[in-house]
């Protein structure tokens, strides 16, 4: 089979090499650069613990690819040559006042149902996790959730760019992927005549529903997020740290991450220094080591979908060799590799 994959972040690329390990002659279309867009800007948290609340499909495949991400990594470092940072740390998270009282009685027997492992642990086993964890004024719980954990998903998609190798063309923004006579036709934007492939997935993140289907696809849009990166030295946060909206990771190597903003701002790349200095202030009022530190901050992507799940399926019956793979908005890094098993599984069948 020889297939087309519309978009090279960490979505794509994983599909597309998935399905070349399955022997099909995969061809990626990247409108940019490889892995520069959400999948460059994420913290790379592998946590369930803090972003699953309720008992859902989509929890359990959160659930389902955080079991394979061990080996997913193994095999992906394996095969490129490329050392891929990652922490099995587990999520440290503090709740205090009412409503993150609420949230934390809340999610507990759907966590209880779905196996997500989490004790309650004292005040002062919190600051053993962290020593430089700053305790809420009043009263306040503290979880350790223990299989949380830390990816760098900037090595992720350097290694699938060694594993992809020559299937990836960037620069080629995608206009049209259409299907007749039993086949996909991809259009450039930069025209020519179509080019013709038994299959193709659209995977383009936040920019999917941009890319003329023929038939209607679900809406995708941007969630933007501000996160903002500190030189700690190495050594400085072992769990992640979270409270509400906000965390706090450092990665192997030292880099040290802060986030995130949720913003409605469509594909406005500039930097918010109003958003930058709530970060700041929540992140310094988290963890003192941070206080009077200068960040850097950048912005990504989230893609969003209507309903908040991501949509992986075929099109429609019109068009049952285009799969659609969009909408991971918050845990595409983690979603990845069942992602990837579903695709592949789902085209070659
Ligand atoms: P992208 O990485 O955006 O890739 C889509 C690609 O498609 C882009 O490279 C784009 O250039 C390309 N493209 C667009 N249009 C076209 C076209 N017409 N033709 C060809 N190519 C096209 N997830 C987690 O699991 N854990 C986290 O801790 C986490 N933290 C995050 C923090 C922030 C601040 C943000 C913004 C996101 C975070 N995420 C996290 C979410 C995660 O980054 C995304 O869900 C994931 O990266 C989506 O991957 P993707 O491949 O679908 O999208
Ligand atoms: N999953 C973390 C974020 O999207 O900010």
């Amino acid at each position: 089979m020889q297939i087309a994959v519309v978009g090279g972040g960490i979505i794509g690329a994983t599909v597309a090499w998935r399905l070349a390990q399955h022997g099909a002659r995969v061809t990626i279309f990247e409108a940019r650069q490889w892995g520069a867009e959400a999948s460059w800007a994420a913290a790379g948290m592998l946590a369930p613990g803090a972003e699953v609340t309720a008992v859902s499909a989509w929890a359990e495949m959160a659930l389902a690819s955080a079991r394979m991400y061990p080996a997913f990594l193994r095999e992906l470092e394996a095969a490129s040559g490329v050392r891929i940072g990652y922490r099995p740390t587990g999520g440290l998270e503090l709740f205090a006042g009412e409503a993150e009282l609420a949230d934390l009685a809340s999610r507990a027997e759907p966590q209880r149902q779905l196996g997500i492992a989490s004790r309650a642990v004292t005040a002062a086993e919190a600051m053993a996790l962290a020593p430089s964890l700053r305790a809420p004024a009043g009263s306040a719980e503290y979880r350790f959730y223990p299989d949380d954990a830390t990816v760098n998903p900037r090595d992720i998609m350097e290694a699938l760019r060694v594993v992809c190798g020559n299937a990836v063309r960037e620069q080629s923004p995608v206009r049209a992927v259409l299907w007749r006579d039993e086949r996909a036709h991809v259009e450039l934007e930069a025209g020519g005549e179509p080019l013709v492939f038994d299959a193709a997935v659209l995977a383009a993140g936040a920019w999917s529903s941009e890319v003329d289907m023929a038939v209607p696809v679900p809406s995708t849009f941007p969630v933007r997020g501000h996160l903002l990166g500190y030189d700690l030295p190495a050594g400085s946060l072992d769990p992640i740290l979270r409270r509400g909206h906000t965390y706090l990771l450092q990665r192997t190597g030292g880099a040290f991450l802060a986030g995130a903003s949720m913003e409605h701002a469509g594909f406005d790349r500039a930097i918010d220094p109003a958003i930058v200095e709530t970060l700041r202030r929540n992140a310094a009022s988290l963890f003192g080591k941070l206080e009077g530190l200068e960040p850097r901050p950048w912005v990504g992507f989230r893609p969003a979908t209507g309903s908040g799940l991501p949509e992986i399926r075929p099109l429609s019956g019109q068009a049952p060799r285009i799969w659609l793979t969009c909408g991971h908005y918050r845990n595409g890094i983690l979603l990845a590799p069942e992602t990837a098993r579903r695709v592949s599984a789902g085209l070659l069948a």
